[in-house]
């Protein structure tokens, strides 16, 4: 299968590890080993001290896929399948779409979201937020015109990267309700679950609410261990789960024996990794919105309640990504351009998850005053 490059990643590869400053990050700093281990139960220490590196089970081994079913309400461990979130995006494409097929994805999205989709055939219509610039608001109204008879999947993805949008519950039933009335499969990124920066915001996991959803989540973003590469499928679809774990005999097999064992402890602790995380995504976004008020011919930013990150305005003449690419190479500070999403050339995504953003934004200040 030919795919187009996926060009967020594609940048990232080339000033990641390089650039001085991230200020686009949609992780987490990423907790130490020490940490993780030190949240560990007696018996959680005593799985990690008698690991065996042999092949694991390719579902997820069983412990595993049980503290997984625990962060959910109706779901069981044979509900779960363990693998990296793009892995498990790849696979479900695959098995559940044919050339032809219609697909309404949410945008701007994480472009794997869609392109995996649109490589394997099927056509893609767009979910586009209405926003003024600064803030966004996706209308389910929007979503009802775009689906018909022919849709088989509709893609979505709350917490939203990069706009920080998330759905009240009203309007999360609703997209449910358009879902359910064509009985179309609705597969939910909630790559950035239970990052809300008020809990009253917070929204179930769609694998919960309806009964062809399947859930996406994994430990990159709310748990800050994007090193562990470890996501999961949750769903009551074990019909679909059945073909991706057949899919994946072709890909991973199954997962590394050590991560397994460090997810487990992460989710049974989920507090003491999440909310750190959150608390600093909400005292960074404050330093922003001062940033922003200092800067208000450069930037427009409305706000967001949820996710690590943002879609913020650029009020200049010259493209996103030119700006991006002078302020890389001038101080060494690496920002996403939307050109990076396909949405525009005038917005940048901000990512609020990392310890040093308040000393990124003096750079930046520096920068502007030269
Ligand atoms: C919406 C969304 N889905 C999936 C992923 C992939 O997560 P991971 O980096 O753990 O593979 C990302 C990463 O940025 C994302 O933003």
């Amino acid at each position: 299968m030919k795919i187009k490059h996926f060009k967020l990643e594609r940048y990232f590869a080339k000033y990641e590890f390089s650039a001085k400053y991230l200020i686009s990050s949609s992780d987490c700093d990423g907790y130490s080993l020490e940490y993780i281990l030190s949240c560990a139960s007696k018996e959680e220490l005593n799985l990690w001290n008698n690991l065996k590196f042999g092949y694991t089970d390719s579902a997820g081994s069983e412990f595993l896929r049980e503290a997984i079913s625990n962060q959910y309400l109706t779901v069981n461990p044979d509900n779960v399948l363990v693998m990296s979130p793009g892995e498990a995006n790849y696979i479900l494409m695959n098995v559940i779409l044919e050339r032809g097929d219609e697909v309404v994805c949410m945008a701007p999205a994480y472009q794997s979201l869609y392109q995996v989709a649109e490589s394997i055939g099927a056509k893609i219509k767009f979910w586009l937020p209405e926003n003024t610039n600064s803030s966004y608001y996706y209308n389910s109204d929007k979503l009802n015109e775009l689906v018909n008879d022919k849709t088989k999947l509709i893609i979505v993805n709350f917490p939203h990267n990069p706009t920080g949008f998330i759905p009240t519950i009203t309007d999360l039933n609703k997209i449910v309700e358009i879902a359910a009335r064509k009985n179309i499969v609705l597969f939910s990124d909630e790559m950035y679950h239970q990052i809300v920066h008020n809990p009253k915001d917070e929204i179930p996991a769609l694998c919960d609410v309806y009964e062809n959803a399947i859930s996406l989540w994994g430990m990159a973003k709310s748990f800050g261990l994007a090193g562990m590469r470890f996501g999961w499928l949750a769903t009551k679809r074990t019909d679909i789960l059945n073909d991706v774990l057949a899919f994946k005999d072709y890909l991973s097999i199954c997962n590394n024996a050590a991560g397994e064992v460090l997810t487990t402890i992460a989710l049974n602790h989920k507090d003491k990794f999440i909310q750190p995380n959150i608390q600093k995504i909400i005292a960074n976004k404050n330093l922003f919105n001062s940033f922003v008020a200092e800067n208000t011919d450069l930037l427009e930013f409305g706000d967001t309640n949820a996710c690590s990150t943002a879609l913020v305005k650029l009020k200049i003449q010259e493209t996103a990504y030119n700006y991006c690419e002078q302020l890389v190479n001038n101080c060494g500070i690496m920002m996403i351009p939307s050109e990076m999403f396909d949405y525009g050339n005038s917005h940048v995504r901000i990512g609020f998850g990392r310890e040093n953003f308040g000393d990124i934004l003096n750079v930046w200040q520096d920068y502007m005053m030269r």
